[in-house]
């Protein structure tokens, strides 16, 4: 059997981070985890105790209950997916909905929320065999990651999937809305002082705007088989 390996994918927001990490992780057999989702379920505890409110974020407040959060995935069977859980409650629809979307990257900037994210990151990838995306995966998470991918694609691109994909959930978004926080969130998340999202020097760039699901696994299965065979 080829030995396990770590896989890091970085990248701009919503350009297609979690479906290929899922494609890829399906095909090796190994363990999937969304970063972002760790974030976000913080995220949901701080709108629902008031502590984020109208784009604004009570750092302080947060860090001082960060000891009340618990987050895990817990894999369902029906669909085969891990999903996220806050405090014992299945949160996974929620956490993608836009009040949690247009507060994340306030909390993300927060460094003590990041340290404890990174920890439980860090444990649940010791024993490899494990695909994480986010946006400091390959540079603070696991830096040692040995295949690490920077996913990106044209801004407009990436707000049509989003939008694509809340309305065929039958909700009511709006293209220009989606398209501003697509915008707003690599801004914060690329400015930020605590783990800012950047390439790591050795990651390999993927720009998936113009090609499809198919061949986005096929040029990522060609770069692990390099890795695991050489
Ligand atoms: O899937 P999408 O690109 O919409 O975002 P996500 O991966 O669910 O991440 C949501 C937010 O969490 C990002 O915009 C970042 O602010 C933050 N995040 C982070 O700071 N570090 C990570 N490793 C993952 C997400
Ligand atoms: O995880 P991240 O926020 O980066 O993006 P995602 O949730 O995996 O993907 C956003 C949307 O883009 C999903 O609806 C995908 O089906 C779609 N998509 C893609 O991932 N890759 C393509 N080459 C084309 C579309």
């Amino acid at each position: 059997t080829q030995p396990k390996i770590i896989i890091a994918i970085d990248g701009h927001s919503s350009c297609g981070k979690s479906t290929v990490a899922k494609q890829i992780a399906k095909e090796l057999g190994y363990i999937y985890i969304d970063s972002g989702a760790m974030y976000r379920a913080v995220t949901l505890f701080a709108l629902r105790n008031k502590l984020a409110v109208d784009g604004e974020v009570n750092e302080q407040g947060l860090i001082d209950r960060l000891d009340e959060i618990k987050i895990e995935f817990r894999f369902n069977p029906e669909n085969r997916r891990n999903e996220t859980y806050l405090n014992g409650e299945n949160v996974e629809e929620e956490i993608r909905q836009l009040p949690v979307s247009q507060h994340v990257s306030p909390v993300a900037t927060i460094r003590e929320v990041r340290e404890a994210m990174v920890e439980l990151q860090q444990e649940m990838g010791k024993n490899k065999g494990i695909v994480m995306d986010g946006r400091d995966i390959g540079t603070v998470v696991f830096p040692s990651a040995e295949l690490k991918i920077f996913m990106t694609a044209r801004p407009e691109v990436r707000a049509q999937r989003r939008y694509d994909e809340l309305t065929a959930k039958g909700q009511e978004v709006s293209f220009d809305e989606i398209l501003a926080n697509v915008i707003e969130r690599d801004r914060i998340d690329s400015s930020r002082e605590v783990s800012p999202l950047k390439q790591a020097d050795d990651a390999l760039t993927l720009d998936n705007s113009d090609i499809t699901r198919e061949e986005q696994l096929d040029w990522l299965l060609q770069k692990v088989q390099q890795l695991t065979t050489a």
